[in-house]
This record gives C-alpha cells, structure tokens and sequence, in this order.
C-alpha cells in the first residue's frame, strides 16, 4: 500500500531568480522515476521537502497542460524556504501532492473569468491562466482579463511571460505598480483602484483573487459594488500546515481542513466561517 507520507524524490532542473531584492525563485523540477509522475489541476498545492530541514506547502505554478515538469515558486521566509533558495540545479528533494483541490474549472465553463492577483500569489493563478489559455480549453471560456499589481516593477513575478502574454488576443492582461518609477508605461495604481477603473462586467464571469490580505479587504468591496455575488469570487487561503492531507489538524478553519477542503474557497463559503474574511 502506498504510503501517503512517504516524499517522491524529484531532480531541480532549473533554478530562476524572479524578484530583484532575490527573494523568489522559480523551481522547475522533474521526477527522477517516471512512473511517480502525478496528474494535477490548477490550484493544487503539494508539499517540498529537503532532509533535515523540513517539509513545507507550496501552490503549483505548472499548469498540467504543461508536460514534463512541475514549477514552484518559493518566497524565501526562514528554515525550509531557505533551504530550497540554497538548492542548485540537478539535486534531489521531496514532494508529496498533489494536494487539496483546485479553482472550480468545471463550474465555470463557458463563461468569463477575471484573475486578480498581487506580489507572489500569482503562483497558482498562473497555473490557471495558462490552463485556461491553452488550446484545447481556450474555446471552452469566454473572455479572459488578469489585472496583476506589484508594489515595483521589480518585484513582479513571471516578468517575461506577462510581457508575452500582452501580444496576445486570447487574454487581456492590466500590469500595475503601486508609484511610478522611470520606465514604467503600464498602469500605476493598487490592485483594488485599478479593478474598479478597468471594472470588468460581472455578467456571466468569475473571479480568482489571490494577493496579500490588505489586497483582498479593499479589492473585495470593489467586486462587489461591480455586481459580483461572493458565490463568484474565489480565493486561496494559506494556513500553516503539517500532514496535508487532513489528519493532524493543523490548518482548520472552523470545521473546514485548508488541506483537504480548500485551499481554494469561494467567499460564499468563508462568509459562513465569519472570522476568516
Ligand atoms: C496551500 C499553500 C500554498 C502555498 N504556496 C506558496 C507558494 O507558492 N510560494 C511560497 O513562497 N509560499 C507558499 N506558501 C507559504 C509557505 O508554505 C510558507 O512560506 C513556508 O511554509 C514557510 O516555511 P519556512 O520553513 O521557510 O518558514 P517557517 O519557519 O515555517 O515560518 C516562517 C514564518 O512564516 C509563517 N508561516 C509558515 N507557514 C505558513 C503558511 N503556510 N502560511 C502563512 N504563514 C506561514 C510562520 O508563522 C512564521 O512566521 C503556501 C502555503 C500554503 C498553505
Ligand atoms: S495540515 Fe493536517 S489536517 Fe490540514
């Protein structure tokens, strides 16, 4: 019988400096046997561990549309996180997932969906972005806008592949940064202000939220007032966590497990949990 705790052994392929303060890198790593490979929907989480340092969660910034590798995106805190900023290319670390369950891909078909997001939470959402854009789901969804905010230029994470995807038709894609700095020709402005100025339709669409907390209380309101009902909106929520997989209670909020319910919630469900929002 499989063991659920047991971490499937993945090799760094390649390693990317994101940020310019060096605090995010991107991972992209593949798994040394083949046979362990996972499928995964946008969303998932999974945990990364490195021997005698830890285990910790971390959204998958791979879409499964893409073959061959899974990407993570890792802001450098303290023990684990540190650990992953020192790995170099060819290692092997840990992983168990995929883990929890992902944006409501299903539910939404056939309509719009706006992503907003702030700083590194993009991780999961660019998951979903590339998922959404690939061709054989694109024509499943009707319009698509990402309204993504960084406090700088510089801290903006997937720099290059934002820049591709502004070329494109089949997504519409509003940078900001929270003051101007010389250089900068998109939008200035926070997250929240720019949502109303850009004020996607709320007719027949969804929204994916991701960013730090300040980002969501002021950017909520904002949808709402737009006509987006809670039912519509959806978040994903970060606990700290230890199994995973919704046997120690760590990550409980109210009766519900991050791990295993979430951690992607709609705010119909978290306005149940009142505390949480
Ligand atoms: C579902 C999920 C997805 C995540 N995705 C990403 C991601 O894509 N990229 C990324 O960089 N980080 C992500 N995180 C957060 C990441 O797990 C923590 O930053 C990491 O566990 C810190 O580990 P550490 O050993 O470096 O620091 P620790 O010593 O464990 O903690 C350092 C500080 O961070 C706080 N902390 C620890 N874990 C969490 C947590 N889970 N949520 C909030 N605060 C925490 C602690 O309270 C402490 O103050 C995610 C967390 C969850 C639950
Ligand atoms: S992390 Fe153990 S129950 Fe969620």
């Amino acid at each position: 019988m499989k063991n659920v705790y047991m971490p499937i052994p993945l090799r760094v392929r390649k390693i990317w400096v994101e940020s310019d303060d060096k605090t995010l890198r991107t991972f992209d790593l593949e798994f040394v046997n083949e046979a362990d490979a996972f499928d995964y929907m946008p969303g998932q989480f999974c945990q990364l561990s490195i021997p005698g340092k830890g285990e910790a969660p971390f959204g998958i910034a791979s879409s499964p549309t893409e073959k061959g590798f899974l990407r993570f995106t890792v802001n450098r805190v303290r023990v684990v996180t540190t650990a992953l900023h020192y790995l170099e290319e060819g290692e092997v670390i840990g992983i168990r997932g995929p883990l929890g369950n992902y944006y409501p891909v299903e539910e939404f078909r056939g309509k719009n969906v706006v992503i907003v997001s702030g700083g590194f939470a993009l991780t999961t959402l660019r998951s979903l972005a590339v998922y959404l854009c690939d061709p054989a789901n694109r024509g499943d969804y009707g319009d698509i806008t990402l309204i993504y905010g960084a406090r700088r230029p510089g801290l903006m994470i997937y720099r290059d592949e934002l820049e591709e995807w502004e070329k494109k038709d089949d997504i519409s894609v509003h940078l900001t940064i929270d003051e101007q700095v010389k250089g900068w020709d998109k939008m200035v402005g926070f997250v929240p202000t720019v949502t109303k100025e850009i004020a996607p339709s709320s007719e027949d669409a969804w929204v994916m939220l991701c960013g730090p907390p300040i980002m969501i209380k002021y950017t909520l309101p904002v949808l709402t007032e737009l006509g987006f009902p809670p039912e519509r909106i959806y978040t994903s929520l970060e606990r700290r966590m230890k199994c995973g997989i919704g046997k120690c209670g760590r990550c409980n909020i109210g009766p519900k497990y991050v791990c295993l319910d979430g951690p992607v919630f709609s705010f119909a469900e978290l306005e149940k949990i009142p505390e949480e929002i």
